[in-house]
């Protein structure tokens, strides 16, 4: 693979690849991406990007719906940019191919509704966007020459200025690029470039239930972490209300589209409870709807909740919703006769990469876009369908910030050296990995859920302690693999949320915990921050 490029991007949903696709009219890019290429959150999403666009919609009415859903915390210059540069990205994403879902037999295009939004605004290719989203964007990075993409190739750290020349806890850090684990001949390779990009996804695996594909091991922001980067608002992990409960279905996503088109959720006993709990009902902020349904849970002791858009008739669900109406078929539920049995699972991270308005973050040449960032845009809980959209906001803004300061200007001369893989052997014991991934997913799920307390979240502290340690010696002494390193991050990323969940001494969107049931603007009303000491 490459040594040298101009651009290192490090993921390759649609941060990723979209960054690239910009990127490439001025320089060389080198897309790394530890999967299949389109193995990605990306490409599960369903719902849709949200955007002003039909003439009844204001900006004015998004930015108020995504503070209304962000509790206080999202920074208003940035939802503010984010609004207004909407429309541009969606016509954007159009022109490199994506076929969005026109009303049937017209040329407007549908907009959907989901949770939180006052207005239709989601654009949305049926119920299948990311796949549509993903499938688009990797085709025009295939066919574009100076975009190299590799895949099963898994980044390992970050290398920067410090890390070479000693830790300077005042001095202003700079990224070189990244050593990256090639998971097939097990080489390590040493890759160098003008901006190292961060597009890694989020972190759903960190929890035992999360509707995120394997790959949202938190990597990018383990990483940043490591490197001495601020993390900010990890405790901010949202559950989405509606995941398919199946012994077989890995956490199913029933899209919050459903709901947007009329779907009730009742409890076993066949009765609405969303109606006394918020003015929107079903139709309210995730985080509301899902505590809802994890008190609903606790109140009747009962599996699950139920999901009902039967009255919307079979033809147009099977019109609008292909794949979810396909997927529980094949569980053996009909949901246009029944009810969807549904549960809340780890869905999205509000938190992240701490970054500035062009997403760069506080070591230069370092930038974190989609997911794995915290621009501000989400507060203390992201409005639906405002991710996608975040991510292309963000990967334009951060290729113009590349090219007025690092593209084309002389880089930082420093000796890298190759990776050294000391006296490491070849793993004897993978039972260690596959036992300790299960240990913290279980713990955070159990101890750093939907409801907190500030003795559980001692308890997961005090574990992952011993975790870390226990990490740590497998990792210095075996090779790595690609399991040992997502290992080490969810690890990293489990102590992060906890962390963060125990500096925050109130209830807050996403974050609530018994210990302090209210909202405290007075202290509260800031975004919670991390930063590594020493490497
Ligand atoms: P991802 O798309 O997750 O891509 C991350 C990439 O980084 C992957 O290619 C991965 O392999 C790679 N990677 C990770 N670590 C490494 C490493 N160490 N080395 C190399 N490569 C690495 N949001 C919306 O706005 N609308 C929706 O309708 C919607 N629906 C969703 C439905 C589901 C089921 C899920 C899971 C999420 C949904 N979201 C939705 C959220 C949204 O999809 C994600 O936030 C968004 O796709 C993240 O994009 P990304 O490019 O940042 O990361
Ligand atoms: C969904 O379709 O419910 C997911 C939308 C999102 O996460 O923004």
């Amino acid at each position: 693979m490459e040594r040298v490029s101009n651009y290192l991007v490090i993921g390759s949903g649609i941060a990723g690849l979209s960054f690239a696709l910009r990127a490439a009219k001025t320089g060389t890019v080198t897309v790394i991406t530890k999967k299949e290429a389109a193995e990605s959150s990306t490409n599960y999403a369903q719902g849709g990007i949200a955007t002003v666009w039909s003439g009844e919609d204001t900006f004015e009415s998004h930015i108020e719906d995504t503070h209304r859903a962000g509790a206080g915390l999202c920074h208003p210059d940035v939802v503010d940019l984010v609004v207004r540069d909407a429309p541009a990205r969606i016509k954007e994403l159009i022109a490199w191919g994506v076929r969005f879902t026109r009303r049937s037999g017209m040329r407007e295009y549908d907009l959907g509704r989901e949770g939180g939004h006052s207005r239709r605004r989601i654009f949305h290719a049926k119920d299948l966007t990311g796949r549509e989203v993903e499938r688009a964007l990797l085709e025009q990075a295939r066919r574009n020459p100076r975009i190299k993409l590799h895949e099963n190739h898994a980044a390992i750290n970050l290398i920067t200025r410090q890390r070479l020349e000693g830790f300077d806890p005042h001095g202003t850090d700079e990224a070189l690029g990244a050593y990256v684990l090639d998971q097939e001949t097990g080489r390590i390779h040493t890759c160098i470039a003008d901006a190292t990009i961060l597009a890694t996804g989020g972190v759903g695996k960190v929890y035992l239930y999360t509707s995120n594909p394997d790959i949202a091991t938190g990597d990018g922001i383990a990483m940043a972490y490591r490197a001495g980067a601020t993390i900010a608002n990890m405790e901010f992990v949202q559950f989405h209300p509606t995941c398919l409960y199946h012994p077989h279905a890995k956490s199913f996503l029933i899209s919050e589209a459903v709901r947007g088109e009329g779907a009730v959720l009742l409890n076993r006993a066949g009765k609405r409870f969303m109606q006394g709990v918020h003015p929107m009902a079903e139709l309210a902020p995730r985080d509301i709807v899902a505590r809802a349904i994890d008190s609903e849970l606790k109140r009747t002791g009962e599996d699950c909740v139920y999901l009902d858009i039967t009255r919307k008739g079979a033809s147009f669900i099977r019109e609008r919703f292909p794949n979810i109406h396909e997927t529980c078929l094949s569980f053996g539920i009909d949901m246009t006769k029944e009810a969807i049995p549904v549960v809340p699972a780890a869905h999205y991270l509000c938190g992240g990469v701490r970054t500035d308005l062009d997403g760069e973050t506080d070591i230069r040449r370092l930038f974190a876009v989609g997911e794995c960032a915290c621009t501000g845009l989400h507060g203390a809980n992201r409005l639906a369908s405002n991710s996608l959209l975040e991510a292309l906001v963000y990967s334009a803004r951060a290729v113009r910030r590349t090219n007025e300061l690092y593209i084309g200007k002389p880089r930082p001369r420093l000796r890298v050296p190759k990776w050294e893989p000391g006296k490491a052997q070849e793993s004897d014991e993978a039972v260690v990995v596959s036992h300790n991934w299960d240990e913290i997913r279980r713990m955070m799920w159990n101890y750093v859920g939907i409801v907190r307390s500030n003795k559980r979240l001692s308890r997961a502290l005090d574990r992952i302690e011993l975790l870390k340690r226990e990490i740590s010696e497998y990792y210095w002494n075996f090779k790595v693999t690609g399991d040992l390193l997502e290992l080490r991050n969810i690890c990293t990323v489990a102590e992060l949320i906890v962390r963060c969940a125990m500096q925050r001494k109130e209830s807050r969107g996403l974050h609530t915990t018994i210990d302090y049931p209210y909202l405290d603007d007075e202290h509260g009303r800031k975004d919670t921050l991390i930063r590594r000491e020493r490497f």
